[in-house]
């Protein structure tokens, strides 16, 4: 089985090596979690690694998606390279009145978004692709069977297309123990679940791995930092290994 590495530090160990090549994962957790960041560094380090990635921002305006990673993340220094170089795309849709208030159960508008992105996707030959967030794409169908039969049209497009997907759910609450996962979370391959405790200069930040077909992982609830660098995950398996 081939796996895709994050490239982010810590995660790969708590990931057995990556993420098995095809999985669509969800990255879930509450608002200020690092979600968003994490995709970018995903994307940014596969960028790198040669593997072109979509980033396909639903929530808020690509270039201030993008300016928000560049001031958070100072040590990348390629960044626009990636972009020149067609190694990365920050594309999106910032859902507009008019499409919500076109929001029908038929999921038209759904449907659009979703050949916008494989477009982009093949305009490059993206095989890595972050959707951030895929709880905008609720807003966008009324009716909660329709938004279910669209999560699973989304994730064999997706399939189909080959390409290894992150996509952002933000949770109802941030706090491990009052989470919930809403029933679509477990019509994906993995789930990754990002957690905040405590307030200010006291949060605690960690991560866990609900769920990912085909791979052993970590069950360990693992603390996480966001730093100029990049995230660092403080994984109780060997890093030195991946
Ligand atoms: N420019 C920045 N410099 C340092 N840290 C930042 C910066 N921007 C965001 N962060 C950190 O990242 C967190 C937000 O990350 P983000 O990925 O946007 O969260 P989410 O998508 O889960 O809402 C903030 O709470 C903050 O701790
Ligand atoms: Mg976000």
């Amino acid at each position: 089985m081939v796996q895709v590495k994050t490239g982010i530090q810590g995660l790969d160990a708590m990931l057995y090596g990556g993420i098995p090549e095809g999985n669509q994962v969800v990255v879930a957790g509450g608002p200020g979690a690092g979600k968003t960041l994490l995709c970018f560094e995903f994307l940014y380090r596969n960028a790198q690694m040669g593997n072109p990635g979509v980033f396909f921002a639903l929530e808020e305006e690509p270039s201030r998606m993008l300016l928000n990673a560049k001031s958070a993340f100072t040590d990348f220094s390629d960044i626009d390279k990636m972009i020149t170089d067609k190694k990365m795309i920050i594309d999106g849709k910032e859902p507009s009145d008019k499409m919500l208030a076109a929001s029908d159960p038929s999921g038209y508008e759904f449907g659009k978004v979703v050949s916008e992105l494989e477009d982009l996707i093949s305009s490059i030959g993206a095989t890595r692709v972050v959707i951030d967030s895929a709880s905008v794409l609720n807003m966008l169908i009324s009716d909660p069977i329709a938004y279910r039969r669209a999560m699973i049209s989304l994730i064999s497009d997706m399939r189909r297309l080959n390409v290894t997907t992150l996509l952002t759910m933000e949770a109802d609450n941030p706090e491990r123990s009052k989470l919930q996962f809403k029933p679509e979370f477990f019509l994906f391959d993995g789930i990754i679940s990002m957690y905040q405790t405590g307030e200010e200069e006291k949060r605690i930040r960690a991560m866990e791995i609900i769920k990912m077909r085909g791979s052993r992982h970590s069950f360990v609830t693992t603390p996480y930092e966001i730093n100029p660098s990049g995230f660092r995950v403080f994984s109780a398996e060997d890093t030195s290994l991946y």
